[in-house]
């Protein structure tokens, strides 16, 4: 047996974990198991590293095309790598929103000149192109749709039950929701001044924002029956709520709201800890840790939402929210395995398996003959602290600077190439559109 690739005696992630060896052919695996006899292109030991499924990030917002001084999709994807991610699924949100064919199919050709891990690209509902979406949702590379049921960053905003349901009528693959009460968010503005601590952020869009719009949502998709999927939850109340859901809801979690705690967060950070829904205090922190143990949660994200520190260190409520994560998510959630809050089994299951199964990602998610030739190689045993200068978004700056990291991503593997290799990022760029099953 001969292939281009072969990973030597990793410990594999197949559903069962074991020591194993796995061939690629031509972008896909093609055997796993024993393989001490076949010959490699390439070949790469893995003693004592993990060999996991290629991590997904499912939610980034890229900037592209908009804002290269912040980010686009090479420097997004080249983090990526570096961070030991494979697939990562971009934003409609830029500075032209992604909400029509022609923007899409130009975004999509866009990846050709360059991109570092396989892109799915999310559209952006507006309540004048609910016609469309339909169409829209099936194009190649298309992940899903997104809805800012709440504003946030940009002018994306569908935030009225008439239009909420009859977007929902329109198609069928699974929604992405940003779920936070408009009305609720633009009352509660009017309480607290400009110049408010920068904890103010969650008083302002608090808990009852959050709930009230994952309510509303829930009960148009029970009406409809269109499955949904609620992007960032950060609240005790919507993870209880949405297990009354499991034949129409999958649901997100952030990195940030597994690690980061209020106040304290808001104390060390300032501007750097303000992002939309926000940090909340221990309660949520709890809850959302009870569920990646528990279950009732599919998919861990970064939401890796870049903007220049001069944006960040306005005073609130005029701070832009946001925080880069794609670069820092595995180490980070890596360090939480270390720690004992999660196994690397369950690990894989939100950060691979789960995001595949949720949007639907042909090839991708498992170590297994067919599917897509994407690893993950981590050293478990690897120390190191997170440094503001390895991070390679233009904006500079991770909200983890200085957090140590017990767990580091050494290999990126996408579709068979070696794109990431302690730290030196291989080229050529290899990354494509990502392929999606249509419901
Ligand atoms: O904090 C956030 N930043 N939340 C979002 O929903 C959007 C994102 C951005 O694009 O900056």
């Amino acid at each position: 047996m001969h292939f281009d690739l072969l990973l030597k005696q990793g410990t594999v992630f197949t559903g069962a974990i074991g020591i194993a060896d796995v061939g690629c052919r031509d972008g896909r695996i093609v055997a796993v198991g024993d393989l001490r006899t076949a010959t490699a292109d390439q070949t790469i030991d893995c003693t004592h590293l993990h060999v996991l499924p290629g991590l997904i990030d499912p939610h980034v917002h890229f900037r592209d095309p908009g804002d290269p001084a912040v980010e686009t999709l090479e420097t997004g994807t080249r983090g990526a790598v570096l961070g030991g991610i494979t697939s990562v699924f971009d934003m409609p949100n830029t500075r032209e929103p992604v909400v029509s064919r022609d923007i899409l199919d130009r975004k999509r050709a866009s990846l050709e000149a360059g991109v570092w891990c396989d892109v799915g690209l999310y559209v952006g509902a507006t309540k004048t192109n609910i016609p469309e979406l339909a169409q829209l949702e099936r194009q190649p590379g298309v992940c899903a749709i997104k809805v800012f049921a709440g504003s946030s960053t940009g002018d994306l905003l569908v935030e009225d039950d008439a239009s909420i349901e009859a977007l929902m009528r329109a198609g069928t693959r699974r929604v992405c929701f940003h779920s936070e009460d408009e009305p609720r968010l633009q009352q509660r503005r009017q309480l607290f001044s400009v110049g408010a601590p920068y904890a103010t952020h969650m008083e302002w869009r608090d808990v009852e924002c959050a709930f009230l719009g994952t309510r509303r949502i829930m009960t148009l998709a029970r009406r409809t029956g269109r499955p949904v999927h609620i992007l960032h939850v950060s609240t005790a109340e919507e993870l209880d709520f949405l297990r009354d859901f499991p034949d129409l809801a999958t649901t997100e979690l952030l990195v940030n709201h597994l690690t980061q705690i209020a106040p304290d967060a808001y104390d060390a950070l300032g501007g750097y800890a303000v992002m939309n829904p926000p940090i909340r205090d221990r309660r949520h922190y709890d809850a959302a840790w009870a569920a990646v143990t528990g279950g009732g949660v599919d998919c861990i994200g970064s939401d890796h939402a870049p903007h220049p520190r001069e944006a960040k260190e306005r005073p609130w409520p005029l701070t832009a929210a946001g925080l880069t994560g794609v670069q820092t998510l595995v180490p980070i959630m890596l360090d939480h395995v270390h720690a004992g809050r999660l196994s690397l089994d369950r690990m894989v299951q939100l950060m691979a398996e789960g995001p595949a199964r949720v949007y639907g990602a042909v090839g991708k998610g498992r170590i297994a003959e067919d599917y897509d030739a994407d690893f993950t190689i981590v050293d478990l045993a690897r120390t190191r602290t997170i440094e503001e200068d390895w991070i390679v978004s233009p904006c500079g700056w991770t909200p983890f600077a200085g957090h140590r990291c017990h767990g580091w991503p050494v290999m990126t593997v996408v579709r068979g190439h070696v794109v990431m290799r302690e730290d030196e990022v291989l080229g050529p760029p290899s990354g494509q559109a990502a392929r999606f099953a249509l419901a």
